[in-house]
């Protein structure tokens, strides 16, 4: 029988990509997903991509008795846990709300899955927990800087949960991925990153630039350390970034983690500047951009990029797609939500 697959936050971004790719590898999931920042669409096209009618939850993951019902009504073998707020800006604004729905939903996901011998926990983590690295590429040993934001210590604060209960049970096992920077849509155009109100993220902004509906995208500082003075990213396809959860889910149920709690890396291994992006975007796409270079990002770091090498001897995961690739995907999912 199929091994089931919780995913909470499913219907966002990186959680239905991680839907389709769990599926395609022969798994069953349930989506628990409260809409707040997602849509149902994101169910529909998962549906319709992959053919399955994948059972879908509305419900929060704050609330302790929909959790349980969750845990009871479906025989979970595994949980990604993506639900969380995920707004840098707004954390700084509204802290108790990030710590709140940050933190204790994940609290209570991890009591509900020890209390139905549910072991096997894969936590959406950030490269945020290094903030500019003394050194890079950054690798999973590259000590963790102080957060600068009420989220980025919510994802500092996830893992060091995830970690303590795992040392404190006999049998649960945990890992956490720590993305680069996601982007880019699924090839079918069918699902793709939907943000709510004015874009927080590079390529989305980037997108609505294209398609009409923002007028200029500011780049944030072009006096960087750098080689064209943008700031270096590490942009990891968001299909690439689905199939890293599948192998850790595997990982997990297989038995073949070395440590009960691991932590990976999930970039690409190369640094992309943000003019680099911009540049790549217009010729891909064969359209200008309206850019325009502005001051800098306040909080912003000047570099960052991964040292894949762990999640490549021990997931055996690496990119694949090309940043060409990627950046057509979003545009074709852009074209697709606006009706161009
Ligand atoms: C990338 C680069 C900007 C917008 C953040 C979070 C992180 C993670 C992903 C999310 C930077 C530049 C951006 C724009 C620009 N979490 N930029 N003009 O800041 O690396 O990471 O998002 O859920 O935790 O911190 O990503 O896409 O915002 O920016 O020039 O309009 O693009 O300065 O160099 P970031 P980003």
């Amino acid at each position: 029988m199929s091994k089931c697959v919780l995913v909470t936050g499913g219907a966002g971004y990186i959680g239905s990509h991680t839907t389709v790719e769990l599926t395609a590898a022969g798994y069953d999931v349930v989506i628990a997903d409260d809409l707040s920042n997602s849509d149902i669409c994101g169910v529909e096209g998962v549906r319709a991509i992959t053919g399955k009618n994948i059972p879908f939850v509305e419900m929060n993951c704050l609330d302790k008795e929909a959790m349980d019902k969750l845990f009871t009504d479906y025989k979970i073998d595994a949980v990604i846990h993506f639900a969380a707020f995920k707004a840098v800006g707004e954390s700084v604004a509204e802290p108790l709300k990030y710590y709140s729905n940050n933190i204790e939903s994940f609290v209570t996901l991890l009591s509900t899955a020890a209390r139905h011998g549910v072991n096997n926990i894969v936590f959406s983590s950030s490269a945020t927990v290094y903030g500019q690295p003394d050194v890079l590429p950054a690798t999973e040993q590259t000590p963790r800087k102080p957060a600068t934001s009420p989220y980025g210590n919510t994802k500092q604060m996830c893992e060091d949960i995830l970690r303590d209960t795992v040392a404190a049970s006999a049998t649960l096992k945990g890992i956490a991925l720590r993305y680069f920077n996601p982007i880019g849509a699924h090839p079918s155009a069918l699902i793709g990153e939907l943000p709510k109100g004015v874009p927080n993220n590079l390529v989305p902004f980037i997108t609505q630039t294209a398609a009409g509906v923002r007028e200029c995208l500011s780049v944030f500082g072009d006096d960087y350390n750098t080689p064209d003075g943008s700031c270096l990213r590490d942009y990891i396809d968001v299909v690439d970034l689905a199939k890293a959860h599948v192998t850790a889910v595997s990982r997990m149920l297989d038995d073949k983690n070395k440590e009960r709690y691991e932590i990976f890396n999930i970039g690409t291994g190369r640094a992309v500047s943000v003019l680099e992006l911009v540049n790549t975007f217009e010729k891909v796409n064969g359209l200008k951009l309206n850019y325009k270079i502005v001051g800098r990002r306040p909080g912003d770091v000047e570099s960052v990029w991964a040292d894949t090498t762990l999640a490549a001897t021990e997931l055996g995961w690496k990119a694949e797609r090309t940043l060409d690739e990627t950046l057509k995907s979003a545009w074709e999912w852009e074209k697709r939500v606006r009706g161009l």
